[in-house]
Order: structure tokens, then C-alpha cells, then sequence
């Protein structure tokens, strides 16, 4: 396929790459391999180091780094950049005052339908706007004060998730408008790698976003991943705007711009407030932050008649979720010992609430990070608690202190078990050398084990474990399986029905898989993502004790940090016998485990998008489903979409794929589908 003209070779490289970029970034779908777009990737730059006449602005090869500006030169915004109005009041209240001001304000009767509303999340980030030139991202630039802002185009050319040119019939100008924001994952792993190279931690994704799209260098986004959503226009010449806001933002999916699927079209003030306690409830599970949701008026003309007050515009407003962020006094550091004996101090707070609960400890990391903090007891202290993720302290506010506050140490001992208090040499973590001889390494082993993500043992949690070890029930995670209804029963507060139940879940337990078996084995560095490669790699259990650190290098993705942590383990007999003692306890998986992904997977390829309620399936249940088959799903309809699930409800997902002639099926057509897949699959199996 590929042609010699090296111009001609060169649109294509650029279009397949473009392609394939959005795949990756945009849609989670990639259709190749990441090897096999390097390869694409490098030809097209060495035609294009032979041939700089062929160098154009779009081409992916210009995500470059290392570029440096003496300064961020001023760009004059042609459509102001505005913002919007804050409901404070985060209850239902907030959105049914801001349906009612809208009815008021277009002289609404009170028997007049409901208004609809585009309900999408407020994304806490920056806000940018996307100048796009026949489709060809020319500049970049803050909002500034709103009608000046900063031109940051070297910044923003590298981030993967914004197409350089859009895809499809792109207008003569179209000005994007949505918020960097970095993913609350990719700011854990930037923060982990600068404490354990002993450097400054950021504060939160949001000012390092905004930090890092301003840096002159360019440079400094290298370590910094950062992403994007749409939620808007700017300027727009030659392209007439959908007559909704839901369906200018498919508009933009369309264009390959990202735009979050969590966005609804609803009715009225009750829909509002539907949308604000759904959000909220998933809030801590989004892989990013957000401060609130926004409400627009669905219909650009009721927009239009609507207009704006001073700087924002009376048909959209940001309802608010409790901050994510806030200070408190820090009475106390108290040193926790973890399951691999590392040696934590924890903070000892005020109770305050923060990101929706109560919070009264907050990790301060390690004993650098605190110093650098400089945070001493008696400091009023910026905590911070989002998503799933353990509450810290990010910050010291600056005041008056007491004249003498001795500094904090760490001890020399282990608080727990006395055993002596080590840390690796250049290493930035303490750590209690008892092993499982100390009861707190021993506790959070077992807790681990029992992990909803690792054996899945429900009702033994914190307390019961604490009793168990204290108790002097439990010293090996193999004792565990000995615990009978009688034993459990003699403990303080437990009835015999919850002593029957935790019998049971233990006995449930049993039939597991080997990644989570291995998992829950707690080796150091070995999380699931881990297991899973060690498994599909190895298969059964034996061999993955015996392999050596040669063979274990083999594995997709470990290092010589984790073949050595699994080697060292293995390495020790007493674990050697705990994995005995657990098989002979009978837990089982199924044999050749490993090979279950080299299963048929008849949906591969194929991407599903879901919309609305179905009657019996959640959404994950539905997704799980699809993916299990191979299936992707993906967030909004394009083209590419090969059929749309809809349930009650279903807004204007089902509307674009009405338009696009896509096939839509309700959960029966689903569970057809996924029935047919299987037993077409049945047919061409050996
Ligand atoms: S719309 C005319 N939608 O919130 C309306 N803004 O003051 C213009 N933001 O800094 C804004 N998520 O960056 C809109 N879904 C969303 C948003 C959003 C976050 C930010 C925006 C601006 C502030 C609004």
C-alpha cells in the first residue's frame, strides 16, 4: 500500500497516524499495537527529515518537546472567554433556583413544560481555547482576564488527547473551548515519582495542570501527563452550530475532539437535581477531579434569548460539591506500620470535612516529605481527600507558631513490635524489620488478603482483624481457613450469625483465580495488573515460584526491581509453605487460567456505545458484559460506532445514531447479540 512519492507517502503516514491517535487518546480503542505506531510514527519523520519541505504544522511529529519561549505573548480572544455564575448552595436547592430564574427570565407560564437542560460535570482544570484553521490547530490560549489571554500553543501541541487536526469536513474556523486537566492517576504516579526521588510533591492535578500549561520550556510537560474535555465554542466561521448544545458537543466528538461521556440531556429542575446527586454519588469514583456540574440550556436559540449579565451568561450555571480541599489544626503525628513494615506518618487532625466526609487522619508520606512540608504539630494544614485516593496533607498555611515545637522523628524502634527501625541507604522509606513477627505487618497482610480486589473475604475487616491478631487467633494468613463458627463466636461483639457468615465468605473465597490468589499474597511490587501478566506469562503457580529473575524479565512489564522483589520472596521458604498450607486449605482456581485471554473474543473490534437506563442492567454490568466478548465502549457515536444500547431515557446519543444510521438495540438486542457472538463462536470453535 505504502507509495514511494514521499509526499504522497507522508499524507498518508499523517493521516493513518491522526487515525490512530484518536483511537488511542480520544476513544481508548487503539486498532494496533503501540510498536506498530512508533514504526509509523518514525517514518514519517525520517521522510520528513529528508524532506523538511514536507514538515507541516499538523503532523503528529510536532507534538515536540524542548521548546522554549522568552515569554507567553498576549492573544486577543475574538469571542470572549466568560464564566459562569456559582450556585454555592449545594443542595437540591441550587439547581431548582437556577431552573426557576431561567423560567422567570423567558416570562415562562407556570403550566409551561419543562425547560431542558444539557447537564455535563465541571471539570477542574484550565480553561482553553482551541483555534482550529480548516481543521488545522493553530493556537492555543488561556482565558486570561477573559478577553486577553496567554498564547501556549507549545504546550498544548503536546498533549496526545487534542487532535492537531480535526477529523472529518472541518468548518473554515472553529474555536474549541474545554479544560486541561490532568487525571487524578496520572498526578498519584507524578507525585510517587517525585517522593521516592526525594523531590517536591504538587499540590493537587488542578494547579499542576494550570502550572504546567503556562511553563515557557515545554520541556517540563514531559513528566506531566495532562488531558482535555470540550465543553464549548468560541469563534466559529463556516459551520452552522447544531441547534442544541448536546448535539454541538457530538458535533465535536465527531471532529475527534474529547468530550466527556458523563453528560445528560435532562428536563427541568427535578432533572437537575437528578444529575447533581448522580454525579455526586460517582464522583469519588471519576478518574479525575471536579468541583460541581454545569447546567446550560439545551436550546441554542432560548440561549440566545436568555443573554448575559456583566461577564456571565444567564443560561448556564455551576453547581457547586463540597470542596475536595480544606484546613484544619494537625494535633498530632502518630507513625502507622504498613503491610510491607514501612513506616508512615500519619497525621492527627481536627476533624474536618473535606471531599464529602469526615476526616480526622491524613497520611503525611514519609519523613522528607514532612520535613519539606514543614509542618509541625499545631500547624493549621491544608488537607486534601479526592476519590478513592487516602487523605493527605498537602500543604502548611503560614502563621504564628509557638516559640519551640520540638521536630518530628521518626523512632528507632517499631511502635508496634520493638524490632529495630531500618532505612535502605539513599532509600527514603523506614521500615520495621520484624516482618510478620510484627502484628501490624501481620494485620494489614491479612486485610490485604482479604481485599475485595484480592480473596474477597466480606465481613473481615479492620476491627475483626485486630481482634484475630491480638487476640493471638491468627499468626500465619493459612490459620485464617482453620477459624470455625466456635472459635469466631468466643470473640468480644461477635454474634454466631456473623461468625457463620464470615465462615462462609472464607469458605466462598476458595474458589479464586491465580492472579488474585497471587495478588493477595501481598509481594512487594506486585499489584494486580502484575499478577495478571505473571500468570497469562507462566500459567500455573509452581512455575511461577520457580522462576529465576532471567525468566521473570521476560514478563511484559516487570522490571529488575519486581523480578527481584517476586525472586526474594519465593526465596523464602517460610512463604514457600504459606502457599502450601493455603492449596492444601483447598483454594483452587481454574487450570490454564492464563490462557482464558486467548479466548475467542467475537465482539473484537467492535464498539458499542451505551445510553440511558436498561431495565435490569447497570451500566458497568452492561460494559463488563461487552468487554468480556472483546467489545470496546465507547462514549460517544461517530461514524465508527457499530451499534448503540439504549435504555430508558436515552438522549442524544440515540438521536446521532438515528442520524448516522447506526443500529440501536434495547438490553433483549444486547443479550441477543452477545448470545449470537457466543454461539457463532460455538460454531467455529474446533
Ligand atoms: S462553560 C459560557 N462548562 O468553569 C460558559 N465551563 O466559570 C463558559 N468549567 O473556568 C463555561 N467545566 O473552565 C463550562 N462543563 C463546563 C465546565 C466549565 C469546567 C470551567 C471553565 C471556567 C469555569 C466557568
Amino acid at each position: 500500500m505504502s507509495t514511494t512519492d514521499p509526499a504522497r507517502r507522508a499524507a498518508e503516514l499523517r493521516a493513518l497516524l491522526q487515525h490512530h491517535a484518536h483511537r488511542y487518546h480520544v476513544l481508548d480503542a487503539p486498532e494496533i499495537p503501540d510498536a506498530e505506531y512508533d514504526r509509523l510514527f518514525q517514518e514519517l519523520q525520517s521522510i520528513e527529515v529528508a524532506y523538511p519541505e514536507l514538515l507541516a504544522p499538523d503532523s503528529p511529529t510536532q507534538r515536540v518537546l524542548g521548546q522554549v519561549l522568552p515569554g507567553l505573548s498576549p492573544v486577543r480572544h475574538a469571542v470572549s472567554m466568560l464564566s459562569i455564575r456559582t450556585e454555592t448552595d449545594t443542595t437540591a436547592a441550587g439547581a431548582e433556583a437556577f431552573d426557576a430564574r431561567v423560567r422567570r427570565e423567558l416570562a415562562l407560564p407556570a403550566d409551561a413544560p419543562p425547560v431542558e437542560y444539557a447537564a455535563e460535570l465541571k471539570f477542574d482544570g484550565l480553561a482553553i481555547n482551541l483555534r482550529y484553521e480548516q481543521g488545522v490547530l493553530v493556537q492555543a490560549a488561556t482565558r486570561g482576564d477573559g478577553e486577553t489571554g496567554e498564547d501556549v500553543t507549545h504546550n498544548i501541541r503536546t498533549i496526545g488527547q487534542i487532535p492537531l487536526r480535526l477529523l472529518g469536513d472541518a468548518p473554515a474556523m472553529l474555536e474549541v473551548r474545554g479544560e486541561v486537566y490532568m487525571r487524578r492517576d496520572d498526578f498519584e504516579r507524578l507525585n510517587e515519582r517525585q517522593r521516592q526521588q526525594g523531590l517536591k510533591t504538587y499540590i493537587n492535578p488542578r494547579n499542576t495542570a494550570a502550572g504546567a500549561v503556562r511553563q515557557l520550556d515545554n520541556r517540563s510537560l514531559a513528566d506531566k501527563k495532562l488531558s482535555f474535555f470540550a465543553y464549548g465554542l468560541g469563534e466559529v466561521r463556516g459551520w452552522v452550530q447544531p441547534s442544541t448544545h448536546s448535539a454541538t458537543l457530538d458535533a465535536m466528538a465527531a471532529f475527534g475532539m474529547p468530550v466527556c461521556a458523563d453528560r445528560a440531556v435532562v428536563q427541568g429542575a427535578a432533572g437537575l437535581v437528578a444529575f447533581h446527586r448522580e454525579m455526586g454519588a460517582k464522583r469519588d469514583a471519576l478518574p479525575f477531579d471536579i468541583d460541581g456540574v454545569v447546567y446550560k440550556v439545551n436550546a441554542v436559540a432560548l440561549q440566545q434569548r436568555l443573554g448575559f449579565v456583566t461577564r456571565e451568561p444567564r443560561w448556564a450555571v455551576a453547581h457547586k460539591y463540597p470542596a475536595q480541599e480544606q484546613t484544619t489544626r494537625l494535633n498530632g503525628i502518630e507513625i502507622q506500620v504498613g503491610r510491607t513494615g514501612k513506616l508512615t506518618p500519619v497525621a492527627k487532625l481536627e476533624p474536618v470535612f473535606v471531599g464529602g466526609t469526615t476526616v480526622s487522619n491524613a497520611t503525611l508520606h514519609n519523613l522528607f516529605e514532612l520535613r519539606r512540608k514543614g509542618v509541625r504539630v499545631g500547624d493549621t494544614v491544608i488537607v486534601r481527600r479526592a476519590g478513592d485516593v487516602i487523605p493527605e496533607v498537602v500543604a502548611r498555611v503560614p502563621g504564628p507558631r509557638p516559640a519551640y515545637v520540638p521536630n518530628f522523628r521518626m523512632p528507632r524502634a517499631c511502635p508496634v513490635c520493638g524490632s529495630a527501625v531500618l532505612r535502605e541507604k539513599g532509600g527514603i522509606d523506614h521500615r520495621c524489620s520484624g516482618g510478620l513477627f510484627c502484628a501490624a505487618q501481620r494485620k494489614q497482610a491479612l486485610l490485604h488478603f482479604a481485599g475485595r480486589r484480592a480473596m474477597d473475604i466480606e465481613g473481615l475487616g479492620d476491627k475483626l482483624v485486630d481482634q484475630l491478631v491480638d487476640g493471638g487467633l491468627i499468626r500465619t494468613l493459612p490459620e485464617l481457613y482453620k477459624l470455625g463458627v466456635a472459635k469466631l463466636s468466643a470473640l468480644e461483639r461477635m454474634a454466631d450469625r456473623s461468625a457463620a457468615n464470615l465462615v462462609a465468605a472464607l469458605e466462598k473465597s476458595k474458589h479464586t483465580t491465580l492472579a488474585r490468589f497471587l495478588y493477595a499474597l501481598g509481594i512487594r511490587h506486585v499489584g494486580e495488573a502484575t499478577a495478571k501478566d505473571l500468570v497469562r506469562h507462566f500459567g500455573g503457580i509452581d512455575r511461577i515460584m520457580d522462576a529465576s529473575v532471567a525468566q521473570l524479565l521476560e514478563v511484559n512489564d516487570v522490571g529488575p526491581v519486581v523480578a527481584q522483589s517476586i525472586r526474594s520472596f519465593f526465596d523464602q521458604p517460610h512463604h514457600r509453605e504459606v502457599v502450601e498450607q493455603l492449596r492444601a486449605a483447598g483454594i483452587t482456581w481454574p487450570e490454564h487460567e492464563g490462557e482464558a485471554d486467548t479466548a475467542p473474543k467475537p465482539l473484537a473490534g467492535r464498539t458499542l456505545v451505551l445510553t440511558g437506563t436498561l431495565p435490569t442492567l447497570g451500566r458497568d454490568d452492561a460494559k463488563a458484559l461487552i468487554e468480556a466478548a472483546g467489545g470496546k465502549v465507547a462514549g460517544s457515536v461517530s461514524k465508527k460506532t457499530d451499534w448503540v444500547v439504549a435504555g430508558a431515557e436515552a438522549g442524544s446519543k440515540l438521536d446521532k445514531a438515528r442520524e448516522l444510521g447506526i443500529p440501536v438495540l434495547d438490553e433483549a438486542g444486547l443479550h441477543a447479540l452477545l448470545g449470537a457472538a457466543a454461539a457463532s463462536d460455538g460454531d467455529t470453535a474446533p
